[in-house]
């Protein structure tokens, strides 16, 4: 690989940054047959770890068979059908005996089959008559990988997605379902938190208590650092510690933006690293990403927009509403503040956060937040 610093999909344990210990915890909870909620920050490593962890089962020899879908771009159930049929087709090639075993249960469905126009792999489609033969198809799926020898891993990414389908009440269909399977264990994994939290800890939702909570902080200042410093010296390049610490102050340890950051760093063609060659590089990933940080400006109402300087400026905020706060930026008041925060929670612009301690808010994108602040 010409560059080892991956900030898209995955690309091998030997790209993949530590996260040992949830590594073992989703392995040890999927041996166990135990049900895993987990919920990060968007682009902090979710989706690499699920895919971790399938490349680990495979490594050890593990009988678990696991299968990933991701629900992102479903609106409705018949699509979320759509999508766990393809996934299970993926996983199970058509000639092996449990793909043909899937094929015939598949045409029970009234399937037919296509490819998918951008992936060129293979699609399925159904039709259906009415909403029970909706339900009975993600019945019929879900039934096929109880049957199955091996033990089943499915993991649904970006599963807070169901909360968006129209009326057809998928989150307490999935749980009754669910609840009568043995041979399968799910990973529900989700970014935007206070849906998640709210599927899996309201006591008034069919998910309560069902699963076990995982969650992803950023990865460890000493780990992180040590790998990057790794990845630069294998690759012959000289890296100043100064260098290593100014990447991961910048980029928060935030993973996909560190990786960001390194990527473009060892894209430079000099072979020594220091402080001078890292900020020129984080002053680049700003000038590059400038284009949409002015399409968000045009997105918000010039308040909001404000409201987006003023965390940035700050870094993180604990009390929005103090009085301190709102002068300081000329927010206005309370109660206009209320709004725009929440506005901006919700167009998943600006993230928060909660901890035993204490509630925080942040600039999401963190990329924006360091150009705001620069900016402004
Ligand atoms: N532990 C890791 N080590 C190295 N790179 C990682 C690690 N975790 C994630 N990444 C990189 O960061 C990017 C964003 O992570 P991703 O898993 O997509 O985040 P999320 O699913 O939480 O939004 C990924 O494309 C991957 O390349
Ligand atoms: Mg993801």
């Amino acid at each position: 690989m010409d560059n080892p610093f991956v900030f898209n999909g995955y690309a091998g344990a030997e790209y993949f940054c530590d996260r040992e210990k949830e590594l073992a915890e989703l392995q040890r909870f999927a041996e166990n047959n135990v049900n895993v909620t987990l919920i990060a920050q968007r682009r902090m490593g979710k989706t690499g770890l699920i895919f971790r962890l399938m490349d680990e089962l495979a490594s050890v020899g593990s009988e678990i068979k696991p299968i990933y879908v991701d629900i992102f771009a479903t609106r409705n159930l018949a699509e979320l059908n759509r999508t766990l049929a393809t996934a299970i087709l993926k996983a199970f090639p058509e000639e092996s005996s449990v793909g043909k075993r899937f094929l015939g249960i598949l045409k029970g469905l009234r399937p037919s089959f296509g490819v998918d126009p951008l992936s060129g792999s293979p699609q399925v489609q159904f039709t259906y008559q009415n909403q029970t033969e909706k339900e009975h198809t993600l019945e019929g799926l879900l039934d096929f990988l109880e049957q199955q020898q091996q033990p089943v891993l499915l993991a649904i990414d970006e599963f807070q997605q169901v909360r968006e389908y129209d009326n057809e009440n998928v989150e307490a269909l999935l749980r009754t379902y669910i609840q009568r399977l043995h041979n399968v264990r799910f990973i529900f994994c989700g970014s935007r938190k206070h849906l998640m939290t709210d599927i899996f800890s309201n006591p008034s939702r069919p998910f309560f208590a069902s699963t076990q909570f995982l969650g992803l902080e950023t990865i460890a200042a000493e780990s992180y650092g040590n790998y990057i410093t790794k990845m630069f010296t294998a690759g012959g390049k000289e890296i100043d510690a100064e260098a290593v610490a100014q990447i991961m102050q910048w980029s928060r340890r935030h993973t996909y933006y560190t990786q960001r950051l390194c990527h473009e760093v060892y894209d430079l063609p000099v072979n020594h690293i220091g402080i001078d060659e890292v900020n020129g590089c984080c002053n680049t990933l700003l000038r590059l990403n400038e284009p949409y940080f002015l399409q968000y400006k045009q997105l918000l109402t010039a308040g909001q927009w404000n409201f987006m300087i003023a965390l940035a400026k700050e870094g993180i905020v604990e009390q929005p509403y103090a009085t301190a706060f709102l002068k300081k930026y000329d927010v206005g008041a309370t109660a206009v503040a209320r709004r725009q925060l929440q506005t901006l929670i919700d167009k998943d612009l600006v993230f928060a956060e909660t901890t035993k301690e204490k509630t925080y808010y942040a600039v999401a994108d963190l990329f924006l937040m360091r150009w705001l602040e620069k900016e402004y």
